[in-house]
């Protein structure tokens, strides 16, 4: 099993992929408000992107081993779900937040990126778990360049996930991607520093902590794909697909809505 390195005209490749995942949720922003259901906001992002984009949505039909195929466009994970949720008929409401999960498939290569976004007027407790955990997911790319080990990514985001009293999901990572959705390496977002495959220019993987505001445990649901928190406490995510680079790093998933940088970042490539 090994780790794929890319190079040369994947480089651009990726690049516009990622982008393209990355102004699927610029689209969607002005729709996410209270009354629309998660179906019609798979319904605008797939036409979007098979229509105007002239990609294609990974998620559908996606099949991995175990798993039944998906069926549906984009993932929507609402308040206690963790991850993976599928679309439905059910309406945003005021105080709800959501994740919103977009992997497109251009000229072969894929960009995975997600966001959360709060309905309405969020508590402040569903606000809090959404910016530390943005802030998480830039507390771990911001360890990425060569030299540097898988164990320092997930280090950095449980550490500072867990010192505001978060918890981590340990069931789902990161992941490499390319020209394959999902390959080596796995991208956990805890861990021991120093410890883990060490990072080389050239690698591609995401980094997408799922963190809940009460305890770690997860649960599956009855249709195959839904994961949510067993205590029912909410959980939030962000992912980006980023390369590393011979300085640092390039992020892959941005567009022009991709939310300010924390405080603490610079630059999105180093
Ligand atoms: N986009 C998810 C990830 O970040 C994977 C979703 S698989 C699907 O890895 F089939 F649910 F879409
Ligand atoms: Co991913
Ligand atoms: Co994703």
């Amino acid at each position: 099993m090994t780790i794929t390195i890319k190079s040369g005209a994947d480089i651009p490749a990726l690049r516009i992929a990622g982008r393209l995942a990355s102004e699927v949720l610029d689209m969607l922003t002005p729709h996410v408000k209270p009354g629309i259901t998660t179906e019609q906001l798979d319904k605008l992002a797939h036409d979007y992107i098979v229509n105007v984009q002239q990609a294609i949505p990974a998620p559908l039909n996606y099949t991995p081993a175990g798993y039944i195929p998906y069926p549906k466009s984009i993932c929507t994970s609402v308040n206690h779900q963790v991850c993976h949720g599928i679309p439905n008929d059910r309406a945003l409401k005021n105080g709800d937040i959501v994740n919103i999960d977009v992997t497109v498939i251009k000229d072969g290569w894929h960009g995975d990126t997600s966001r959360m976004f709060v309905v309405g007027e969020g508590s402040i407790a569903a606000k809090r778990l959404c910016a530390f955990t943005y802030e998480a997911m830039w507390k771990g790319i911001a360890k990425v360049k060569p030299g540097a080990r898988l164990g320092d990514i997930g280090h950095a985001i449980q550490s500072f996930a867990e010192s505001n009293g978060f918890s981590i999901v340990r069931e789902f990572c990161g992941h490499g991607i390319g020209q394959v959705f999902h390959e080596e390496p796995q991208v956990l977002h805890y861990g021991r520093p120093g410890t883990l495959e060490e990072l080389v220019p050239g690698m591609v993987f995401t980094i997408e902590p799922m963190i809940n505001a009460g305890r770690r445990e997860i649960k599956e649901t009855g249709d195959g794909w839904t994961i949510v928190t067993k205590d029912r406490s909410l959980s939030a995510q962000w992912e980006h697909t980023l390369m590393v680079t011979e300085t640092g790093y390039e992020v892959f998933t941005l567009s022009e809505g991709s939310p300010a940088l924390p405080a603490f970042i610079s630059s999105t490539s180093t």
